[in-house]
């Protein structure tokens, strides 16, 4: 129950808010470099850093670059890393073989950080859509996206991920009944200690347009992903994904997209109490760009103000394109 408050005068809040110090002391919620997981777009060649337009500041960066940038996240105190491959065109295919490839892009990349950083943790996205000729997170036969072939490519996917040195997997794909299968397969590869942070509650939206670009998938893309991504409608239905997913084996969950769905944060957190992250996607990063580079926001202090509120919310940590100035900013 709460205290009740003395009447004013005997109460006046603004005493705790007069100064600095003050303000610290009863600060309820804190931010720390240990709360972020920095996502890096991976492509090909050597010593290359290639600009993605609609993530201003944002690059795709060779996997040397993407090793340099590795050491960087370890100096700020960031304690993981997120992989996202450019795949070549001419590599995807309706079968998305490339996608379990232990040369593919991702898993060279996972294999390099590994080899120089090897106590940063680096986590993988585990969907097919940047070897899917078709843009989707799974596979498609004529026009429906089959969910336990799907899966199965997934596990082949997931694997490979793992015996490439990953920590942390990402399945992003919102098939049903991936988590299990790639928790068994996992134990009986002798995984047991890679973990999986599913993308459990991940929402059907537009929000994710500039990553498509980044990674290549938003050409291929035919149609939308509402056949797997859920409804932005509902909440008890994220509960239960959630739910789901942590019985199947997930160790961590994640809500996605994130400003917008903070409640879908809180109550997760409220009901489950397990490590919950959000991610902070490629659409939120560019709208607070955007209107930053027009002068129209503060575009430093919205980005520490929208951590604050993902913390506020209940979530453990934040995947966020801002996670190496954030970082900067705390130090
Ligand atoms: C792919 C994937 C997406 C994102 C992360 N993994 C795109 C999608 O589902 O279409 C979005 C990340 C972002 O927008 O920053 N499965």
């Amino acid at each position: 129950m709460r205290p009740t408050q003395a009447a004013f005068p005997a109460t006046r809040h603004r005493r705790l808010r007069q100064g600095p110090a003050l303000r610290a002391m009863v600060s309820e919620t804190t931010l720390s470099p240990a709360d972020l997981i920095w996502p890096l777009f991976v492509c090909d060649g050597d010593g290359v850093t290639q600009p993605i337009a609609s993530m201003p500041g944002v690059v795709r960066r060779s996997v040397d670059q993407i090793v340099v940038t590795a050491r960087e996240a370890q100096a700020l105190g960031i304690p993981a890393i997120c992989l996202f491959p450019y795949t070549d065109p001419a590599l995807k295919t309706d079968a998305c073989e490339e996608a379990w490839n232990p040369d593919n892009l991702a898993n060279r990349a996972i294999r390099a950080v590994k080899a120089t950083v090897p106590d940063l943790a680096i986590m993988t996205d585990v969907a097919l859509d940047p070897y899917n000729a078709n843009g989707h997170d799974g596979i498609v036969r004529d026009g429906q996206i089959l969910n336990d072939e799907s899966v199965e490519a997934l596990v082949k996917m997931a694997l490979a991920q793992a015996a490439s040195g990953a920590d942390i997997l990402g399945p992003s794909d919102m098939m049903d009944g991936r988590i299990g299968a790639m928790r068994t397969a996992l134990e009986t590869a002798g995984h047991q200690n890679v973990t999986i942070l599913s993308y459990a509650a991940k929402y059907a939206s537009a929000f994710y347009g500039p990553f498509r670009d980044a990674v290549g998938a938003s050409g291929a893309l035919t149609g939308d992903k509402k056949t797997y991504q859920m409804d932005p409608a509902n909440t008890d239905e994220a509960l239960r994904l959630i739910e789901r997913d942590l019985s199947e084996g997930a160790d961590m969950v994640m809500v996605k997209p994130g400003i917008a769905y903070l409640d879908i944060c809180h109550r997760v957190k409220q009901t489950f109490g397990a490590p919950t992250f959000a991610y902070q996607v490629s659409g939120e990063y560019a709208m607070i760009e955007a209107a930053a580079a027009n002068g129209w926001i503060d575009g430093d202090a919205v980005m520490m103000e929208s951590m604050m509120a993902f913390k506020r919310a209940g979530c453990d940590g934040v995947l966020t394109y801002f996670a190496h100035r954030i970082a900067k900013a705390l130090s």
